[in-house]
């Protein structure tokens, strides 16, 4: 690399490179060094850092930077790079972690002997986050200490992986991210642009921001991974399955994960002869990881198109299906049950709601002008996780509640579910209770990933509100068994304080946290959903508009359902991306996706999304947590792919099996 150019440019006040940065460790987190060289992993790696006085002068003097490199061979074409690729398991972070094969009973006899059967393949492609805001970074230094305004979900993942990548001591890091711009697991770890900032304020000897630009999103930070997945069931007359066999490879770089597109499968219907396994390529294309219901999201796109064959196959209505092939037990381990497992209602009231029996089975035989319309149906089904969460929450003298944790909110709703929980638990209106959130300075919480931040991390807050209840009681002298927190006081007997006053000058405080022990071992926790939708797909162009959709969920207790639903007609929304849109082209001579903005990697827009209705069943799961609720934000956009394909080839007769399905495909 020559800098000499980019070093006398105007403004220049420092440039990190690998050379200039002193050894850096690997994060926990992330698979690709979030600074390159002087080997390339990756298209848009980075490589090295200008810092200038203005943003312009920065990006010319960057401009100015000559790199020579001598070029590899790259694995960049997943199909060739999983013909050799070995079975891998699964023990990442976010997924649930899973062995590499899975067999339970002999499928293969049974499916030999099975009196009907499929066989088919499924194709999801690369997707990326997209998420509103890009990643960011301001970090400053002072002395040997790191303070880091980010954009991050999980604070204390955030807080250690900086530290390791730096070497310096988890003490000496402070992450504050109170705003996220969204994430959809594009920002549960730590990327390029925190590494960067923390590295250019310690070069230039000031603070030091760093954002990606959108094009930069794609190939520097993280995608979903493409799978190629194949799915056999095998059935009696009586519809019930007998055999099921789902086989998924994806690709990733070295060191990385595959996607745990099998995961579902291992739960969702009874059969007696079970087969899952994964396959992992090595590919030199940019880091896969997390993204929204990782593993369920793509894996529902193949299985429960596969699940509307066989419903076909079998001359049987695809509700109808589904819900004699119901387990109320985990198919694999017969000993553990369900703690909640509503799917069958939800199926039967959207079928309900939807009108769904006016759906006609065979395909093209609803038209209405030009449009061909169709409708179809998927299961929903994404595992619920808990987190251990802490809180602190405390009382000032007029009665003010604040509550710190280092929860973060990726614009899912956290700060208002925790200031319900604390407001419901203290006895005192919202508009008393202060919520503080995503500063690592705080107890560590759930933090925002796979679906268990509302329950993990609201129960993190109830624990600490016990506490605090009780330290006043004890302070008051009451007897804490019959202490009511009501209307802003606290009542025992005839006697009544207000709670300003019960915590006097000094304030009051206390911090807890929830723990889960193994109880996710006893018992499965899921979360379940019918998705309905209908389409018109033009009879002459194949162009395919979304006419309406419902979701019917069961998730535990609903916290909030303004936030809950809100969160769902997100995920379905997104599911009509990943259906219709979404897809990230690889370029295999030089390896990078090429569609790397918002202009030329599409997502649904307004014009696109047509009436959307949800329903939460009233449940509450009491295994959970006292909270006794579950995840919704990732639920909401398992299944939706599938439903959209299957009211496609409701519609068209088209049986699309690569995503996105595009009109080139239907024609
Ligand atoms: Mo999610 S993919 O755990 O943010």
């Amino acid at each position: 690399m020559d800098l000499s150019a980019a070093k006398a440019a105007p403004g220049v006040l420092a440039i990190v490179t690998a050379d200039t940065a002193g050894p850096l460790g690997k994060g926990d987190m992330n698979t690709a060094k979030l600074l390159g060289g002087p080997a390339v992993d990756h298209y848009h790696q980075a490589i090295a850092l200008v810092v200038a006085e203005t943003f312009e002068q920065a990006r010319a003097a960057a401009g100015l930077i000559r790199v020579d490199y001598a070029r590899g061979k790259g694995r960049f074409d997943l199909d060739s790079a999983l013909k050799t690729a070995p079975l891998k398991g699964d023990s990442s972070g976010e997924g649930s972690a899973a062995p590499p094969v899975d067999r339970v009973g002999d499928f293969d006899k049974a499916f030999a002997a099975a009196l009907v059967t499929l066989d088919a393949r499924y194709e999801t492609p690369d997707q990326s986050h997209m998420m509103m805001e890009p990643h960011a970074s301001t970090a400053a230094w002072n002395g040997d200490r790191l303070t880091l305004w980010t954009s991050n979900q999980m604070i204390a993942w955030g807080k250690g992986d900086v530290a390791k990548t730096l070497g310096i001591p988890k003490q000496n890091v402070r992450l504050i991210s109170p705003y996220i711009g969204g994430g959809f697991g594009g920002k549960l770890f730590v990327r390029a642009d925190a590494i960067l900032a923390a590295l250019g304020a310690k070069a230039a000897g000031r603070p030091v921001k760093v954002a990606l630009q959108r094009p930069l999103m794609a190939n520097n930070t993280t995608h979903r991974p493409a799978t190629r997945q194949r799915i056999r069931l095998g059935a009696g007359k009586d519809g019930k399955l007998v055999a099921i066999a789902h086989e998924s490879g994806s690709g990733d770089l070295p060191g990385g994960g595959p996607e745990t597109a099998v995961a579902q499968t291992k739960l969702l219907y009874a059969g007696a002869n079970r087969l899952t396994s994964m396959r992992l390529a090595v590919l030199d294309l940019p880091e896969g990881n997390a993204m929204r219901a990782p593993g369920e999201a793509p894996g529902l796109m193949a299985l429960e198109v596969a699940m509307d064959e066989m419903a076909e196959k079998l001359g049987m209505d695809p509700v109808a299906f589904r819900i004699a092939n119901d387990t109320q037990v985990d198919p694999e381990k017969p000993e553990r049950k369900f703690s909640q497992r509503q799917l069958v209602q939800c199926l039967q009231m959207g079928a309900d709601r939807f009108g769904w029996s006016r759906r006609q089975a065979k395909p093209r035989a609803v038209r209405d002008g030009r449009w061909l319309v169709g409708m179809g149906v998927a299961s929903g089904f994404r595992n619920n996780i808990n987190m251990k969460s802490g809180a602190r929450v405390g009382i000032d003298a007029k009665g003010i509640v604040t509550v710190a944790t280092d929860m973060t909110d990726i614009g899912t709703g956290s700060y208002t579910i925790i200031a319900q929980t604390a407001a419901e638990m203290m006895g005192v209106p919202l508009d008393r209770i202060h919520v503080l959130l995503g500063d690592s300075d705080f107890p560590v919480a759930a933090g925002s990933g796979g679906q268990w931040g509302a329950n993990s991390a609201t129960a993190g807050v109830y624990a600490a509100c016990v506490k605090l209840r009780e330290a006043v009681a004890q302070k008051l002298g009451f007897n804490s068994a019959d202490v009511v927190f009501e209307d802003g006081k606290v009542r025992s007997g005839n006697r009544s304080v207000p709670l300003g006053q019960a915590a006097g000058d000094a304030g009051l405080s206390a911090e807890d946290s929830i723990e889960f022990g193994d109880l996710a071992k006893k018992v499965q926790q899921s979360t379940f959903a019918g998705h309905f939708v209908e389409v018109g797909v033009d009879a002459y162009t194949g162009e395919i508009r979304v006419r309406r959709m419902l979701a019917v969920c069961a998730a535990g207790r609903i916290l909030n359902p303004k936030s809950a639903r809100s969160q769902v007609i997100g995920a379905m929304t997104m599911g009509v991306g990943a259906a219709l849109m979404e897809e990230l082209a690889v370029d295999k001579r030089f390896g990078f996706f090429v569609n790397h903005d918002l202009a030329s990697y599409e997502v649904p827009v307004h014009a696109d999304i047509p009436h959307q209705e949800v329903v939460f069943l009233d449940e509450t799961d009491p295994t959970t947590s006292p909270m006794k609720a579950k995840g919704v934000g990732e639920l909401g956009l398992c299944g939706v792919g599938a439903a959209i394909a299957n009211a496609i080839y409701n519609a068209t007769g088209v049986r699309v099996r690569e995503y996105p399905i595009t009109l080139d495909k239907i024609i």
